[in-house]
């Protein structure tokens, strides 16, 4: 998560593993093939996730935890296996650490509202970033405001990195959570969350990592980390919607209060009180997404058999190309920093190009991108513009189809210019 992995030969058989998205061989109404370039707003699934969700619809829908019968037995232990796959994948020391959730949002508003209600006086201060998705932005100024807590934000140098050397100017003594993506969702930088972690220690404070966009591309060791809490979502991880997970340390998940209540978080309920029930399910009220949960495992799994190195590698290499190859188009300008500090995200403007436009002329070629502020309004304020298009890359896209991107791009430029012009 920290470091870019160097160029290394592919050890991706792309070809393959596109055969296993069974979306990536659709034509589109275009006539042309789909070219997915989004997938940081959502990633294809591969077969074998498809096939999940309806073996556990065809074969043991059930709910969880509650019967005493053996469809119950069976849909519990496939979720507490993904429970488990998940905890390997994230080297979390336990299994009980790991908690379901609807998705990457709802397990930041989980620690923003059980943590920072119960924790954050008046005066705290919560570190954030300027390059926050609205989803770690938006809950820490709900219980700011609500606890008259401040809001800081480590500055950023000029190409779209975190400024380290300014790191100590918003720590102090009043820092209690520093709460940082993993990579910006449009800058596509990725941060280093464990240099930036044993900094914040040394001031006692908590630190969240929102890794929406950083777990789909690349292995994550929370302990190595450093980190206390992690939040991402399933359905960028190449598994189902409706699901996601918040690791956090056991001692800080025991002491916060449950952000949601109802059936499975308790142990004991009274007329006028209740006592919660032990992690996970103190944080999972309600029926779960079960077979999401279980497809997630699944994507896991089949992630894990792709193996992390040879996806990195591969998405380093397509992204060098994309950075690449776009930065050769006139007027075209890349947002964020250099190859050597990015992720598989490449977000841009055209001079004289509307984000939309641009993207609605590129959907007549069966090419998904994604346009508009990709919820980092404040971004987009600090760069002094309302909208940008993002390409998005995953381990099933190929150089062929960023040179489609980038034709689509030139197209663009010359059918808007000239409708301008006439
Ligand atoms: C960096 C980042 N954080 C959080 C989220 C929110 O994820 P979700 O909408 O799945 O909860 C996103 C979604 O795009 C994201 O890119």
């Amino acid at each position: 998560m920290s470091s870019v992995p160097a160029v290394t030969s592919p050890r991706l058989d792309v070809e393959a593993v596109r055969r296993d998205f069974p979306i990536l061989s659709r034509v589109t109404d275009s006539g042309r093939p789909l070219v997915y370039l989004d997938s940081g707003a959502t990633a294809q699934k591969p077969n074998c996730v498809i096939d999940k969700l309806a073996e556990v619809f065809r074969e043991y829908n059930s709910n969880v935890h509650r019967g005493v019968h053996a469809l119950g037995d069976r849909v519990t232990g496939a979720m507490e296996g993904s429970r488990e796959g998940i905890r390997r994948m994230l080297n979390a020391p336990e299994v009980e650490e790991v908690i379901f959730t609807g998705g990457c949002t709802l397990a930041i508003n989980t620690v923003a509202h059980g943590w920072g209600r119960k924790f954050l006086q008046a005066g705290d201060e919560i570190v954030l970033t300027e390059m926050e998705h609205h989803a770690n932005l938006v809950p820490w100024q709900m219980v700011a405001r609500e606890k008259g807590a401040k809001i800081r934000f480590i500055p950023q140098t000029s190409d779209g990195r975190l400024d380290l050397d300014q790191l100590d100017s918003v720590l102090n003594s009043r820092t209690r959570l520093v709460a940082v993506t993993g990579m910006s969702n449009v800058l596509g930088t990725i941060n280093p969350v464990g240099t930036i972690a044993a900094r914040v220690k040394q001031y006692g404070a908590v630190v969240l990592v929102d890794a929406a966009q950083s777990v789909p591309h690349g292995s994550v060791d929370v302990q190595g980390l450093g980190i206390d809490f992690l939040a991402f979502s399933g359905h960028k991880l190449y598994g189902p919607t409706g699901i996601g997970v918040l690791w956090g340390r056991r001692a800080l998940l025991e002491a916060m209060d449950p952000f949601l209540g109802g059936g499975n978080m308790i142990s004991r309920v009274w007329g006028d009180r209740f006592e919660c029930g032990a992690i996970p399910a103190k944080f999972e009220a309600g029926t779960p997404p079960i077979a999401e949960a279980i497809g997630l495992g699944t994507a896991v799994e089949y992630i894990e058999s792709l193996g992390w190195d040879a996806i990195a590698a591969w998405e380093h290499q397509l992204t060098s190309h994309a950075h690449a190859r776009l930065g050769q188009i006139e007027g075209l300008r890349i947002m964020g920093p250099g190859i050597e500090h990015r992720g598989s995200i490449v977000t841009f403007t055209v001079d004289g190009l509307q984000a939309t436009d641009l993207a609605t002329v590129l959907d007549t070629r069966g090419i998904a991108v994604r346009a508009g502020h990709h919820c980092t309004m404040p971004l987009h304020d600090r760069l002094g513009i309302t909208a940008s298009t993002r390409a998005s890359l995953a381990f099933y896209n190929t150089p062929g189809e960023i040179d489609l991107l980038c034709e689509g791009i030139e197209h663009a430029r010359k059918l808007l210019m000239r409708k301008r012009r006439s």
